[in-house]
């Protein structure tokens, strides 16, 4: 919570006397708080309590009659980490529901740009209706984070579910709520391949490389805590399977062509992370090959190149590759992103510290065809967030 922008939202209930507590604790675990108040708010608790509490001016209306300063009715929506309605009154939540935008709370909802939590907090009648129920599962289906509503004594005299949760529950939900990654990605499938293929040269020997799968298990890893379906083709590596990920195990370039090119198949996009053999033995022998006294002759053959064969029937997909130079390599990049077809390219220098196999940082710099994005030596996870960002970025709309 340290740090947090929480845009504390309250309504006209009576359960806004625990605003107060809510707002103490926020502050307490280290969250910066602002305070936005429906009209109706005002009668159960005052600004004045509020804007003690929270160390900032409360915004109730658009403009400040007095002098006519206006509010921005936006801006709160975009400073926020997270906007923690509570209470959140069943015609809030209706509001909500259907998009109107009457107040300057409702509009902060519609522009805010990350978390949205609301704690309901009614009479238990009106928290049964079927309009109740239903316009918390429109929200809920919009991602917004219902912290529920308790049972107990009601301030109508009536005993039910409707009671808003604690502040210290709703604290710990919000917490929970901000650890958690957006699921920007539901519903989206995506191809990603890792690590090192093996090409085999008899049952004993093989040829292969250096690559540790790090950089594209991490990229995985962040796709599915993001929502998206992924199938990780991966190549030879000693890391485990990334939660929520579907593995396809290959070890030569030819089977990991075939692995990725059938999950392409329905896929909104495929990240080439995987280091490929560029030739195999031309012939495989079927038994351990015995040393003699001279010198031994391997022949080899080219590979397919997976990426290129992808970019050649990617039609509106996203297609990310990376390049690993050790000279000229920024020109080579460059032809790669082309000859490939890649939407962008990541390019990774032999010549930087800390950016090579095995480490758990890495040092990129993002290409495409209009821009050149050098991005400072961070961890995998980091750098795995800032292209998965781009691919978001990228994404055509559904
Ligand atoms: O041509 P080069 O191997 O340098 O290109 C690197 C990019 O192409 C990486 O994204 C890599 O995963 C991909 N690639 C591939 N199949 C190959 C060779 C490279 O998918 N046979």
């Amino acid at each position: 919570m340290q740090g947090k922008h929480i845009v504390l939202g309250i309504t006209g209930s009576i359960a806004a006397y625990k605003a107060a507590v809510l707002c103490r604790l926020l502050k307490t675990a280290g969250a910066e708080v602002k305070v936005v108040m429906t009209p109706a708010a005002k009668a159960f608790i005052t600004p004045l309590t509020m804007a003690t509490l929270s160390k900032n001016p409360i915004a109730v209306e658009f403009y400040n009659p007095e002098n006519g300063d206006w509010h921005s009715h936006i801006s709160l929506g975009e400073w926020a980490d997270c906007l923690l309605i509570a209470p959140a009154t069943a015609n809030t939540i209706a509001k909500m529901a259907t998009g109107i935008a009457d107040n300057l709370l409702l509009t902060t909802y519609l522009s805010a740009r990350n978390r949205v939590a609301i704690a309901p907090a009614m009479d238990c009648d009106m928290f049964a209706h079927t309009a109740t129920q239903h316009n918390l599962d429109i929200l809920r289906s919009r991602g917004v984070g219902i912290i529920e509503a308790t049972e107990g004594e009601l301030a109508s005299g009536l005993h039910g579910k409707g009671r808003m949760a604690e502040p210290e529950s709703i604290v710990e939900s919000v917490a929970a709520l901000l650890s958690e990654k957006k699921k920007s990605l539901q519903g989206r499938r995506f191809v990603v391949t890792a690590g090192a293929t093996t090409e085999a040269i008899d049952p004993v020997r093989f040829i292969s490389n250096r690559s540790t799968g790090k950089m594209g298990y991490a990229l995985a890893s962040e796709l599915a805590e993001r929502g998206a379906e992924v199938t990780l083709v991966s190549g030879r590596t000693a890391l485990p399977a990334p939660q929520g990920v579907r593995r396809v195990d290959v070890l030569s370039a030819e089977e990991m062509y075939e692995a990725a090119a059938a999950a392409f198949g329905n896929a909104d996009g495929a990240v080439m992370c995987a280091a490929v053999a560029d030739y195999t033995p031309e012939t495989v022998s079927p038994t351990k090959i015995k040393k003699g006294d001279g010198d031994m002759v391997i022949r080899l053959k080219r590979t397919r190149d997976i990426a290129a064969e992808l970019g050649k029937i990617k039609g509106g997909r996203i297609l990310v590759g990376f390049a690993l130079e050790s000279d000229n390599e920024e020109r080579n990049a460059q032809a790669k992103l082309e000859s490939k077809n890649f939407d962008f390219i990541v390019l990774n220098s032999l010549r930087d510290k800390g950016a090579c196999f095995g480490t758990d940082t890495n040092k990129v710099t993002v290409i495409d065809k209009n821009s050149y994005e050098e991005l400072p030596l961070m961890s995998k996870h980091e750098v795995a967030a800032r292209i998965i960002d781009r691919i978001e970025q990228k994404l055509p709309n559904r």
